[in-house]
């Protein structure tokens, strides 16, 4: 046996019926899944390829009446900007992404305030309103993509907050997906909790702090890539991402992820290091991408990078399936 798959965790894995005992199914889900449905049927049909992008970090509450939780973190960058890039590909995208993260376009705006970029006639009294565009870098270039892309109908923002939308959501978007088989890609950046607190066990009101030092146990959340890639999936080329805090064990682990669930790719990357070097991990290859010092100031992310790769090995595994 090699030494990295004896030292990878063996994390429970979660099949259908546990997920809906464990984690309360959201009301809206079918809603969600048949719109996706009709996404991908719609888009398929287009011959193009659908990515569902999964984005910013999973929510665990510790009360019923939630007034504390535990969140991963993400600031939901990675997703945002892919989502552009995966568009710029030609994909259409499902954006299963945190409420409040950052969003395709709109994240480039981010820290700004709106209301220091518009000026009103108060002069004329004609009420009209006024952009000053140089508050607002490249607003005319990235307003015109924005609005192709929302009248071609090729983004379908999808929200969740608690890691039970996040599950359910992400279970309803597979089965959607299933229509369009490998034209399908899922690319699993958001950051899902490995921890929660099931509903039987968890206090209905907030937590006392007169009560003395809180010490709360959390279960394990069952790996959701495993259910995802071997039956609600199957035929669709998946990426899941590996986040480390110690690069020493980065690569170790993203092949543990591979050989445990059997996917096509893990992008692997380091917290501190994350928005300029990733290695993308496949059964027989390892890529590292780097941005270079010159390609920072010129503001080339490494998402576009990532992207490419994965776009270019997604179409040689639709090519392999026919
Ligand atoms: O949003 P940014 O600020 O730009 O940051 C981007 C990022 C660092 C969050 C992103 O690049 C990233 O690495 N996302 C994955 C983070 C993560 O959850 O890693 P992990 O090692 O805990 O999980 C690995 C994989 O297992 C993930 O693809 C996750 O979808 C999957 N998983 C996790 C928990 C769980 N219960 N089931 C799962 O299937």
């Amino acid at each position: 046996m090699n030494s990295f798959i004896s030292r990878c965790n063996t994390m429970a894995s979660c099949d259908s019926g546990s997920l809906s005992e464990e984690f309360a199914v959201p009301s809206h889900v079918e809603e969600v899944r048949s719109v996706m449905a009709a996404f991908a049927e719609q888009h398929g049909a287009a011959g193009r390829m659908v990515v569902l992008i999964t984005s910013g970090g999973t929510k665990v509450p510790l009360e019923s009446r939630t007034v504390r939780f535990l969140d991963n973190f993400s600031s939901g960058r990675r997703g945002a900007s892919s989502a552009e890039y995966f568009l710029a590909h030609g994909y259409a995208v499902i954006f299963l992404h945190r409420h409040r993260s950052l969003y395709p376009y709109t994240r480039l705006y981010t820290g700004i305030n709106l209301l220091d970029c518009l000026t009103l006639d108060t002069v004329h009294g004609s009420g009209l309103v006024t952009v000053d565009q140089r508050k607002l870098p490249n607003i005319t270039e990235v307003l015109k993509r924005y609005q192709e892309v929302k009248s071609a109908g090729l983004l379908l923002p999808v929200e969740f907050s608690t890691l039970s939308e996040y599950l359910h959501l992400l279970k309803a978007a597979a089965q959607a997906l299933s229509s369009i088989g490998s034209k399908a890609m899922f690319y699993l950046a958001a950051a899902v909790s490995d921890f929660y607190i099931p509903a039987s066990e968890m206090p209905e009101h907030k937590i006392q702090s007169s009560n003395g030092p809180l010490q709360i146990s959390m279960k394990m959340v069952p790996k959701i890539l495993k259910p995802l890639v071997k039956d609600w999936a199957p035929k669709a080329f998946v990426t899941s991402f590996k986040l480390e805090t110690d690069p020493s064990i980065l690569l170790e682990r993203a092949r543990c992820a591979l050989d445990t669930y059997k996917h096509q790719a893990v992008v692997a990357n380091v917290l501190d290091t994350r928005h300029g070097y990733v290695v993308v991990v496949t059964k027989d290859s390892q890529k590292e991408l780097v941005l270079t010092d010159e390609e920072a100031q010129r503001e080339v992310e490494i998402e576009e990078k990532i992207v490419k790769n994965l776009s270019h090995a997604h179409t040689q595994f639709i090519n392999q399936k026919m």
